[in-house]
């Protein structure tokens, strides 16, 4: 049987993909900063292992993206748990990326990139944002998305246009929920270093050979490699970073984070490119 929690003004957060990376350090910081985390995970262990890890004021559910039903019981139990507390936030993390081009990856690639980055996320905005509070500190959203809701990834065109969805998604929603004045709030980080980009594997890339890409794919994989020993930021400054945004009253809509100063140039470059506008 879980204590009972000492300050009843405790904020709840829930947070999508708790296992690893990014979404388990949020999860770490915002238990070290008093709240209490509801975090998603896929499988039991992973849930024990993140109970014995996390302590009491962490509860696991367990639930996959792709999943409105799992995702419909674990909010049965968040209900139950919260027992009439609202929720503060809800920080919608889990994602997935896997290295292809795009002139070679399958349809059935694309579909599940999207279902994850995109349609699971609506799953779970939909499932939990009538739990948010919205008196006397209205609730919010937090989006994890990624320089690459904003940028082109070379080689990472399924994640790219993920990305740009839940941008465009996250946009139209804050629109539609200001009358409940629930704030949308986009993370978009630059690289951080978790198991993402290890998941980025010369087994993954092997697939594409024998077409024009592959030498080109192998130098990326590298690059990924590289970049991360060099130019990533940890998951602790990043989680560090994003509390302070967690606690602005008045948070701006979109975030990014990152570290390395080299890159932000071409990004502003690449805003003002190519695009024109016409008037008739
Ligand atoms: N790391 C970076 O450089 C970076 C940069 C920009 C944006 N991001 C974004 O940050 C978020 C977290 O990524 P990360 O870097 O921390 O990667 P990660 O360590 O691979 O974590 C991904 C998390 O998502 C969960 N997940 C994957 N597929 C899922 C599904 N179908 N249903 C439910 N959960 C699922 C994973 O759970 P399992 O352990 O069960 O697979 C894991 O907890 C992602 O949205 C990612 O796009 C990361």
């Amino acid at each position: 049987m879980k204590e009972e929690l000492s300050n009843a003004n405790t904020q709840a957060v829930l947070i999508t993909g708790v296992s690893t990376g990014i979404g388990l350090g949020m999860a770490k910081k915002l238990l070290a900063e008093g709240c209490r985390v509801f975090g998603s995970v896929r499988s039991s262990n992973a849930a024990h292992e993140l109970q014995a890890m996390l302590g009491n004021n962490f509860t696991p559910l367990i639930f996959d993206l792709s999943s409105s039903e799992q995702i419909n019981r674990a909010k049965e139990a968040l209900i139950s748990s919260l027992s009439g507390q609202h929720l503060d936030a809800i920080i919608n993390n889990a994602g997935i990326a896997e290295i292809g081009p795009l002139l070679h990856v399958t349809p059935e690639s694309l579909t599940r990139h999207l279902d994850i980055l995109v349609t699971g996320q609506l799953r779970v905005i939909q499932a939990f944002t009538p739990l948010l509070s919205s008196q006397p500190v209205p609730g919010r959203i937090f989006n994890i998305s990624s320089i690459s809701g904003k940028w082109p990834n070379v080689f990472f065109g399924n994640y790219t246009a993920g990305k740009h969805a839940l941008e465009g998604l996250s946009k139209t929603l804050r629109l539609e929920l200001e009358r409940d004045n629930i704030k949308v709030i986009v993370i978009a980080p630059g690289n951080i270093a978790t198991s993402i980009w290890t998941k980025q594997t010369m087994e993954l890339v092997e697939q594409y050979k024998g077409t024009d890409y592959y030498r080109a794919l192998k130098a990326r994989l590298n690059g990924i490699q590289h970049n991360m020993a060099d130019e990533a930021m940890t998951v602790e400054e990043f989680s560090t970073l994003f509390y302070d945004i967690y606690q602005n009253p008045n948070p701006a809509n979109r975030y990014t984070i990152m570290k390395c100063r080299k890159w932000r140039y071409p990004f502003s470059k690449l805003t003002k490119m190519k695009t024109r506008v016409l008037v008739g």
